[in-house]
């Protein structure tokens, strides 16, 4: 099974791609995480990511759709996997149908800008894992330390006010209009995200059982 998480920065996709993950056990992929995974080991493409993602724009498509193609071609995606961050334009839809990628659904999930601003100024993630964890939505069991593999979380550099404005709008100018585009192919849900994160993932589960 292959699933698309759409939704706008901080709507909770990666939250949500964790519970999926565990359920379904499928991987999660997300362009965000291995492009900050990039970007901290300093390799070439992560130099060239590093200033499109601090200015809240987005990383050129041929970067992105490399590790994509790269990542999907792994022995653990062979059964599906959760995207999480992408395709995050249409060329991007289109250059994942072209690879010949069967998208089983799309989950949107739905927040009003309002309460991204707060979300995103209460995250801390985990550089090391990738855990995402909220300081009072989903606060870590020790503070500063993240759950899963004991290193310690921060705040994501691109969750400063400014920053995530610029965010906002490329999701709605460049992103948003792959809504129409999945919509389309009759495989796009919208769920409310703006509930607590275990009443989000049981509306996500539920979108997920019903159809596969
Ligand atoms: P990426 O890492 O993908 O960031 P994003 O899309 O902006 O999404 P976020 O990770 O910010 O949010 P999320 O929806 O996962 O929310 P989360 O679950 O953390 O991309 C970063 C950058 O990389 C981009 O700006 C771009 O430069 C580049 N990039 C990545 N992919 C690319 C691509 N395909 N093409 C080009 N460039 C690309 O939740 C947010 C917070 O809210 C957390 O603290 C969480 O605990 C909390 N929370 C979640 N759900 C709830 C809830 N229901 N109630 C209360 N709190 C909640
Ligand atoms: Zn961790």
């Amino acid at each position: 099974n292959n699933i698309i998480l759409l939704g706008a920065p901080g709507a909770g996709k990666g939250t949500q791609a964790e519970n999926i993950c565990k359920e379904l056990n499928i991987p999660t992929i997300s362009t965000g995480n291995m492009l900050r995974a990039a970007v901290k080991a300093g390799t070439e493409y992560g130099l060239k990511a590093k200033a499109a993602m601090d200015a809240g724009a987005l990383v050129s498509d041929d970067i992105v759709i490399g590790i994509l193609k790269d990542r999907i071609a792994e022995p653990d995606a062979q059964n599906g996997f959760i995207l999480d961050g992408f395709p995050r334009s249409v060329p991007q839809a289109e250059a994942l149908d072209a690879m010949g990628v069967q998208i089983d659904k799309v989950i949107e999930i739905d927040v009003a800008d309002e309460t991204i601003q707060q979300r995103l100024s209460g995250r801390r993630v985990c550089l090391d894992c990738g855990a995402t964890y909220h300081v009072e939505f989903k606060p870590s069991k020790v503070e500063g330390i993240c759950d899963v593999c004991g290193k310690p979380i921060v705040i994501r550099k691109d969750d400063e006010p400014e920053t995530v404005k610029s965010r906002l709008d490329t999701y709605h100018k460049t992103t948003e209009p792959l809504k129409g585009y999945y919509e389309k192919q009759g495989k796009l849900t919208s769920v409310k995200g703006r509930e607590t994160v275990e009443e989000t993932s049981a509306a996500v589960m539920a979108v997920l059982k019903g159809c596969l």
